[in-house]
């Protein structure tokens, strides 16, 4: 996975005098310690994750010539992107996005060491106590049978889809914009490789999916329909993020062998490098709630589908991965 955030800013404070510092490692008045050369030198992060807007402190240490280790964090240039604040700790932007990377490189008399801290907006804090998503905007938001959108929750830069769909009502043709030119890039691309994908199904508002979730209920009983059609307000597609796709390949329905289908193969090998996952995988109901949905496209950027891809994780399990 590629460092997303490259190193734009660099921050040089004048050296200090090492004060006050404990550890067990030394202090120093002078660093240079006469002939004493610096041998290497160790970056130490808090932490490797971290949400939206955490404080993470660092310490540097350098190991001399002669064996002995000194804190040199005072005294370090540092250069990322991240803000370094007066104590020289970093702090990730409030409205970073789980999935970023930021390198912090570090340099000390010509030696350099590097380290990398992931953004990992934990579930456990994006809910409030009814299990209301508190900002349903941000793009790493999880939505499901624990975590519930406002019902009054309608997205912004809706836009109509610019790729070929199948269905005539006009609500379901849009998606978030970002989301939208996400899937038009995708399916260009899906078409360079001979394969012709069509939208089916994308936003739908609490009041669509009331109406669909309760015309599964009155065919199919509640049973079985809470395992494919999520109750209103805990569909993705309320989101504006989520696309059902398909194919004349499987008659423009949604159904199973999609995933079996050129198209449906070439998206899940691909679907990542848009943005995009295919959020419910066969098997895992028990974590993502729903059977297998080969064309229910959830976008999250390309960073945080790269990642939840390449783990092969679901999405639910990827945050809980991190959680402790
Ligand atoms: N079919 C998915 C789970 C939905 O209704 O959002
Ligand atoms: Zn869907």
């Amino acid at each position: 996975m590629g460092i997303r955030k490259g190193i734009i800013g660099l921050c040089i404070l004048s050296l200090f005098v090492v004060t006050g510092c404990g550890n067990g490692h030394s202090e120093v008045e002078n660093p240079e310690k006469g002939e004493n050369a610096v041998e290497s030198i160790e970056l130490l992060v808090d932490k490797n994750t971290a949400g939206s807007g955490e404080v993470i402190g660092i310490s540097v240490l350098a190991t001399m010539e002669d064996g002995e280790v000194l804190i040199v964090t005072k005294e370090v240039e540092i250069a990322t992107s991240l803000t370094v604040d007066d104590e020289r700790r970093l702090v990730v932007p409030e409205d970073a996005l789980s999935g970023e990377d930021y390198a912090i490189e570090i340099e000390y008399k010509g030696i350099g060491a590097s380290e990398n801290i992931k953004v990992v907006n934990l579930l456990s804090e994006t809910i409030d106590s009814e299990g209301l998503i508190i900002e349903p905007d941000v793009l790493d938001m999880v939505v499901n049978k624990e975590r519930t959108l406002p019902a009054e929750y309608i997205p912004e830069n809706l836009v109509t889809v610019r790729v070929p769909t199948c269905l005539e009502n006009e609500e379901i043709k849009q998606m978030r914009k970002v989301a939208a030119d996400a899937l038009f890039n995708m399916f260009e691309e899906a078409k360079v490789e001979g394969l012709e994908l069509v939208a089916r199904s994308g936003y739908r508002s609490y009041k669509t999916q009331t109406a669909l979730y309760n015309g599964y209920v009155s065919r199919h009983g509640q049973d079985y329909a809470d395992k494919y059609s999520a109750l209103p307000g805990q569909s993705e597609h309320q989101s504006g993020l989520a696309m059902d796709i398909t194919a004349q390949s499987s008659g423009l329905q949604l159904e199973d062998y999609f995933g079996d289908t050129e198209e449906g193969m070439w998206v899940s090998d691909h679907a990542h490098e848009y943005g995009f996952i295919i959020r419910y995988p066969l098997g895992m109901e028990d974590i993502t709630g729903y059977l297998y949905e080969p064309w229910h496209l959830r976008y999250l950027g390309v960073d945080l589908a790269t990642e939840v891809y390449e783990s092969g994780l679901t999405l639910e399990e990827y945050f809980m991965s991190f959680e402790e």
